[in-house]
């Protein structure tokens, strides 16, 4: 399985495995990670699932979308890499990706 890399609010590494055609929001919350919060389940409308990207996969990663755009506008942690997990769909393509959970808003 396609492995992503977590990192954590205190800065430490995590690498887990993740099913392909889950969300990068799905497979950090199935591996466990209670500091992505993920509330409203996917439905681009919480922003609690804020993740910064590895720049390397930026080219890899679907388009933001208006909604998305707007939610990242609410944190005051936004930052150029800054994207909604649930809005991206994990798979070979991201293998090796490494996202950092956003600090908390
Ligand atoms: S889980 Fe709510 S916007 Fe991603």
């Amino acid at each position: 399985m396609p492995q992503l890399i977590v990192v954590t609010r205190d800065g430490t590494e995590h690498v887990i495995e993740g099913e392909t055609g889950l969300s990068v929001m799905e497979v950090i919350r199935d591996a466990g990670f209670d500091e992505l919060l993920a509330l409203c389940g996917g439905c681009c409308s919480c922003a609690t699932c804020h993740v910064q990207v590895d720049e390397a996969f930026a080219g890899a990663l679907p388009a933001i979308s208006v909604d998305e755009d707007d939610l990242l506008d609410s944190s005051s942690h936004r930052a150029a890499t800054s994207r909604l997990s649930c809005q991206l769909p994990f798979g070979p393509a991201l293998d090796g990706l490494k996202v950092r959970i956003a600090p908390e808003d």
